[in-house]
């Protein structure tokens, strides 16, 4: 049993970690400034309403609470919004982090896991992704991630910091018990997007591209289902070794294009779905596929819900109850 801080616990991934946490007999306790965050997404666990960047708050927290590792979710996370504003983006993903590190040096945390990207990779060298592809962001966001798991790395060989840095590929569906989603907003993800398109609550689903060398035209992505990615976290955080650093990419080692994806959630849903192809995403890649040999070999890790239907079924049952979103 252990007493895990998840910073962004409120948000998308970190609430589904700190439930699969809690299943698991360990205690999540969850620190959110509720920016993007849902305090009905942190659900009965402790919640403390502070800034990543708020050094002297961290401590408390890590202190009061008897922290023995952290989880880091808090972050921006819109790629788009990154090359607009990439000030805002260094700031909160990259130069706040920073005085948590520091804070949990000062309370003697030593264990972290922080949620990073694929967008480290950029446009990959080759199909599927290992870990040891060449690191080459073309986009803010990308960038701060990766200079986040350099800094790990920094504070590993100064002071024992352990880390496992889990690069996700597009993390997606919803607890299949109903009690967590996925509620961004801006949305811009592309399977809450289509099935906001199935509830009417948008017009159509807007697809960015579909001249892509692939087979179909649009771009390839590998899905993988938030509580297959949470279990992940369980696996990474059991085998940190003292001092140690590890990097997994986490996918579910399979490609569907958006057409393929388009066309499971009409027939989870039923409905018919109107698509509009609009130009390419500037900086979307085209395909990205995982390679999942390393955590499968190190850490076990095994996906259960990762197939499409499984995906966009879990996902379907939580926007319908919910086509609004959280309440808060
Ligand atoms: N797409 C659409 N319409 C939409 C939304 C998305 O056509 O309304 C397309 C995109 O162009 C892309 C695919 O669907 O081809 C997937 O897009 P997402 O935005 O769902 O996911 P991304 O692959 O762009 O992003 C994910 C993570 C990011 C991360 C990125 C790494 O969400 O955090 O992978 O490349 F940076």
């Amino acid at each position: 049993m252990m007493r895990v801080l998840l910073t962004g616990g409120a948000g998308y991934v970190g609430s589904h970690v700190a439930l699969a946490l809690a299943e698991a007999g360990h205690e999540p306790v969850i620190y959110d400034n509720l920016s993007s965050g849902h305090r009905s997404a942190a659900l009965d666990f402790p919640l403390v309403e502070a800034d990543v960047g708020d050094r002297e708050a961290m401590l408390r927290a890590l202190k009061g609470h008897a922290i023995e590792a952290v989880m880091h979710f808090a972050a921006l996370i819109v790629v788009s919004e990154s090359a607009r504003d990439p000030a805002r983006y260094y700031d909160t993903n990259l130069v706040r982090p920073l005085a948590m590190l520091e804070a949990m040096r000062e309370a003697g945390v030593a264990r972290i896991i922080l949620s990073s990207t694929a967008a480290v990779y950029g446009q990959p060298e080759a199909v599927p992704i290992t870990e040891d592809q060449p690191t080459r962001p073309v986009n803010p966001y990308g960038r701060t991630k990766l200079a986040l798991e350099g800094a790990l790395e920094s504070w590993r060989q100064a002071h024992g910091l352990s880390y496992a840095a889990l690069r996700y590929f597009n993390a997606a569906g919803a607890d299949p018990d109903g009690r967590l989603g996925e509620d961004h907003h801006p949305e811009t993800h592309l399977i809450p997007n289509v099935l906001a398109a199935a509830l009417g609550r948008r017009p159509a689903l807007e697809l960015f591209g579909d001249d892509y060398p692939t087979p179909d035209g649009t771009c390839i992505r590998d899905y993988i289902h938030v509580s297959d990615l949470a279990q992940a976290h369980l696996l990474a955080l059991e085998r940190l070794h003292p001092q140690k650093g590890h990097i997994y990419n986490l996918g579910a080692a399979r490609g569907h294009s958006v057409k393929e994806v388009v066309g499971v959630c009409r027939q989870v849903t039923g409905h018919p779905i109107p698509v509009e192809v609009r130009p390419r995403r500037p900086g979307d890649a085209e395909v990205l596929v995982a390679s999942a040999e390393r955590a499968e070999r190190e850490l076990g890790w095994r996906r259960t819900l990762s197939d499409l239907p499984t995906i966009v079924e879990t996902a379907w049952r939580w926007h319908r109850a919910h086509p609004d979103g959280y309440a808060d």
